[in-house]
């Protein structure tokens, strides 16, 4: 059986402004889901109605079998959920704050102080224990509210951008923390890096404008690229699309031509000959990401071989 599985999901917010538009998936039970998209995308909506905390539109949505709507009560025991902008409260210390959290799902006071100590141990946190939340640094704060669900018996997990805000170091800290959990939980996670999903996903989403544009592993998304190849064009040079492959804006601005082996060598030629800037490399995954939601950018075709 599916771990997700959505069927026409719609949701609007006021009338006639859809957040998410008809969004349709089903994604196996297998460790990580990574949706990734640009803000605005639309996934904290879906993130929020799969964790039953906002109702949909139209559409069906179930996570385990259960339904979002239907089912809610039944969802809530095995999720837990750190909603994108959560806080700790800032006058509990993480002991407190996380233990109480426990208790009020269920453990005894003694069972909920040893997970407590466990999953602080895991994240490396363990000496800011019985310091405020609200004296912690931003990426410790972070780390708190991800201990907390990581230390509750939920078996499906929601993190709705867990890695924003944290540096190098404590990213990948909860990568290898989150890559351990996997192993007997589904974990659903939202994230603007490409390169994070890369690094943890089993199955990447990919959403921009209220839609799902790819679903699949990492392998499968690439191939949805048909042009391995991008020219990034540095000088000021009116790039034109080539017969084979696209224009596109790329991540830092640059008019890129993203074309075949052959073709790329052949305009490598061409605007060598022309003294143009360039640089040429093989896609790299933020190209993908960029390529699949942006739509090529409409340039004259060139009909003779001369124009590249
Ligand atoms: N509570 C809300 N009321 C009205 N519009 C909202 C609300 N929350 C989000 N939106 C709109 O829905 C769209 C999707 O937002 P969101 O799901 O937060 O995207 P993401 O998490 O990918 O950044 C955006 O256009 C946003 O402005
Ligand atoms: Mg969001």
């Amino acid at each position: 059986m599916d771990m997700l599985n959505l069927q026409n999901v719609t949701k609007e917010y006021e009338p006639g402004k859809k957040a998410l538009k008809s969004v349709s998936m089903s994604v196996p039970a297998n460790g990580i889901f990574a949706l990734i998209g640009r803000n605005g995308a639309g996934k904290t909506t879906l993130i929020r109605i799969l964790s039953t905390q906002l109702s949909l539109t139209s559409g069906r949505a179930s996570v385990d079998g259960l339904d979002v709507m239907k089912d809610a009560q039944d969802l809530r025991e095995i999720i837990a959920c750190v909603p994108q902008e959560g806080r700790a409260i800032g006058w509990l210390t993480p002991r407190q704050f996380i233990v109480s959290y426990l208790m009020w799902r269920g453990f005894s006071s003694k069972e909920a102080t040893e997970r407590f100590e466990k999953v602080m141990k895991e994240l490396g946190i363990s000496r800011y224990s019985d310091t405020l939340n609200r004296m912690l640094s931003g990426g410790t704060k972070r780390k708190v509210l991800v201990g907390m669900v990581i230390a509750s018996e939920a078996r499906i997990l929601f993190l709705d951008e867990p890695t924003t805000g944290l540096d190098p170091i404590s990213r990948h800290d909860l990568w290898s923390t989150l890559s351990r959990l996997k192993k007997d939980r589904f974990i659903f996670l939202t994230t603007h890096y490409l390169e994070e999903a890369e690094a943890l996903a089993d199955n990447i989403g990919i959403m921009e404008e209220g839609r799902l544009m790819s679903l699949g592993t990492l392998d499968e998304l690439r191939n949805h690229v048909k042009y391995p190849y991008s020219i990034k064009i540095l000088s000021d040079y009116r790039a034109k699309k080539p017969r084979q492959g696209d224009l596109i804006k790329g991540v830092d601005g640059h008019i890129q031509i993203v074309t075949t082996e052959k073709e790329a060598r052949r305009i490598s030629r061409h605007l060598i000959d022309k003294k143009v800037k360039f640089a040429m490399n093989p896609l790299t995954l933020d190209d993908i990401f960029y390529y699949i939601v942006r739509k090529p950018i409409e340039g004259e075709e060139s009909n003779e071989e001369e124009e590249y």
